[in-house]
């Protein structure tokens, strides 16, 4: 197991990756780390994250309370966003926010990743819905992601960036970058022609894979009412399906499937 330290380096040598691949720009993203139920390490507010040393990592509570921070070094001020994940999902032991371009243009335009184009991005993520937009470092934005944070291990924040969580940061970090190739091929996809996408039996195949590894973590394709009907799964429902917190709960009606359903394609339609 690492030690307090070598996560901390861990979290510098992620923040390099985000900031060099361009997931973010300047002093953009911030990311944290589980240590046990009432310690969480997570990178400071308004620096760089692609260059950090250990010094700059913050300690806080299941609060967000700071526990631990080294001088001229606060808190991230999307703390709320993190700490909601980890109280919604006892399994998440690693939250990371980014602002990749891709997947953030989606984001900006009102567009969930549900085109099933290829075979990692279906078995990774399924599809990526929209939480929808909230004000930076206040309760909306984790309100907004909650809705979705049963169902799905990424999610886009309308006209703001993307968010994954996983058992580890390297998982949370690897789902960022699925993301943003995801994003990346069905923009170019869609620039140069129509994407093909996969048929129903097709993806149910994906999904069988899915389950045949054991992946960690949810996935559209474990939760989704239709294949817990035994219906055919969904996979371009990016949560219309009422795969967000009340179906996860099993309380989610036919009649209020059919409704969310309607509302996002009128939606969708500009109606
Ligand atoms: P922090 O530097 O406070 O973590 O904020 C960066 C950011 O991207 C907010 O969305």
């Amino acid at each position: 197991m690492q030690n307090e330290y070598e996560i901390k380096k861990q979290m510098c040598e992620i923040g390099k990756r985000v900031y060099n691949r361009g997931m973010v720009a300047a002093n953009d993203g911030n990311f944290s780390v589980k240590l046990n139920d009432n310690e969480f390490l997570c990178t400071p507010t308004g620096v760089s994250k692609g260059f950090m040393t250990p010094e700059y990592i913050c300690k806080v509570d299941a609060n967000g309370n700071v526990l631990q921070a080294n001088k001229g070094f606060k808190p991230s001020s999307e703390i709320k966003m993190h700490m909601r994940v980890y109280k919604e999902r006892p399994d998440v032991n690693a939250v990371v926010h980014a602002h990749p371009l891709y997947a953030t243009t989606f984001a900006i335009c009102g567009i969930p990743l549900t085109q099933p184009i290829m075979p990692e991005a279906v078995i990774a993520l399924g599809c990526v819905p929209i939480a929808k937009y909230g004000t930076p470092s206040t309760e909306e934005i984790p309100d907004a992601v909650e809705e979705y944070v049963q169902s799905f291990d990424a999610v886009l924040l309308e006209n703001h960036g993307a968010l994954t969580y996983s058992n580890t940061l390297l998982n949370a970090y690897h789902k960022m970058e699925s993301v943003e190739f995801y994003a990346r091929l069905l923009y170019q996809s869609r620039m140069l022609g129509e994407p093909q996408e996969f048929n129903q039996a097709q993806i149910d195949r994906l999904y069988e894979i899915r389950r045949q590894m054991g992946l960690p973590g949810k996935h559209p394709a474990n939760l989704c009412p239709n294949a817990k009907a035994g219906k055919q799964s969904c996979h371009s429902c990016a949560g219309s399906c009422g795969t967000g917190k009340d179906a996860a709960a099993g309380s989610t009606s036919d009649a209020d499937l059919v409704a969310s359903i309607t509302k996002k394609v009128m939606a969708q339609l500009g109606m």
